[in-house]
């Protein structure tokens, strides 16, 4: 499983085997540029789900349920998710909690809507966690977080996401549960693992966690085309004949140098940008 957030990569992932797409609310840190996932909306989760389900050809599609739009009740948890699978085109969705949310689980998985569940290092409870800290460390914790396990897979759901726990504890928990477990930092022994496709791809240059490893460096090959494309395109080697229609004539002027603020000075004009 891997995080998708739009059509192109949805398309690229997808045929590169991912099994499921996830739209996570990780978008919200990795699209958006938030700190945490917490801003993220119902409508602005909708509208990713349907660019990924548009990219998407047969992976299995998983809408991720955002802060707020499950925990007030069940009656709206059913209703909001109904919306991932009406409007955004998934197959399932995603919440976060263990124990607290069956009955929420029970409700959206009784009207025929697949869930998956969510427990360990649950992100939107950030704060009440005191951050994006490991759980389950201590034997209390990972009483818990056992529990919790229990309870979703009991309430209906049908596959699980154990995120930041101890390997040991993933293990057993991997082999306790009837439903799939999908580890992100958890360890080697879950049933599947998931990672947010921008770190896989090492888009996230700048917040590589230590479960995280990173399968391309996108965001230098990115920068580096970036450098070439400019380059290009102030020496007059961009655009070539290929790129052009008709016949390209003879330049009259030469190219300005100095880059965009001389090609506004040039036509009299205040560059847009510095
Ligand atoms: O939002 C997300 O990307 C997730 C995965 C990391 C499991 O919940």
């Amino acid at each position: 499983m891997v995080t998708a957030y739009d059509a192109t990569f949805a398309r690229m992932l997808d045929q590169g085997g991912a099994e499921i797409l996830l739209v996570g609310d990780s978008l919200g840190m990795v699209v958006q540029g938030q700190d945490t996932t917490l801003p993220v909306t119902l409508d602005e989760m909708i509208y990713h789900c349907r660019a990924v389900a548009r990219g998407s050809k047969r992976a299995h599609l998983v809408g991720d349920m955002p802060f707020m739009s499950y925990q007030v009740s069940a009656e709206e948890a059913l209703r909001n998710a109904g919306r991932f699978l009406s409007e955004g085109a998934m197959h399932a969705v995603k919440l976060e909690g263990g124990a607290e949310m069956a009955g929420t689980i029970r409700r959206i998985a009784g009207a025929g809507i697949p869930v998956m569940g969510h427990v360990g290092l649950t992100p939107q409870s950030v704060h009440a966690l005191g951050g994006f800290k490991v759980q389950g460390k201590r034997e209390e914790e990972a009483q818990r977080v056992l529990s919790d396990a229990r309870a979703v897979a009991e309430a209906g759901a049908y596959a699980i996401v154990l995120e930041g726990i101890p390997s040991e504890l993933a293990s057993r928990i991997t082999a306790e549960l009837p439903i799939p477990t999908i580890g992100i930092g958890a360890g080697p022994h879950c049933d599947g693992q998931v990672l947010v496709c921008y770190d896989l791809l090492g888009l996230t240059p700048e917040r590589v966690p230590r479960f995280v490893k990173q399968y391309e460096s996108f965001y230098e090959r990115g920068v580096a085309a970036l450098a070439r494309f400019r380059q290009e395109v102030r020496d007059g080697a961009f655009p070539a004949a290929e790129h052009s229609f008709g016949t390209i004539p003879e330049r009259s002027t030469p190219p300005a140098p100095g880059g965009l603020a001389a090609v506004a000075s040039a036509v009299g004009d205040e560059p847009v940008r510095g």
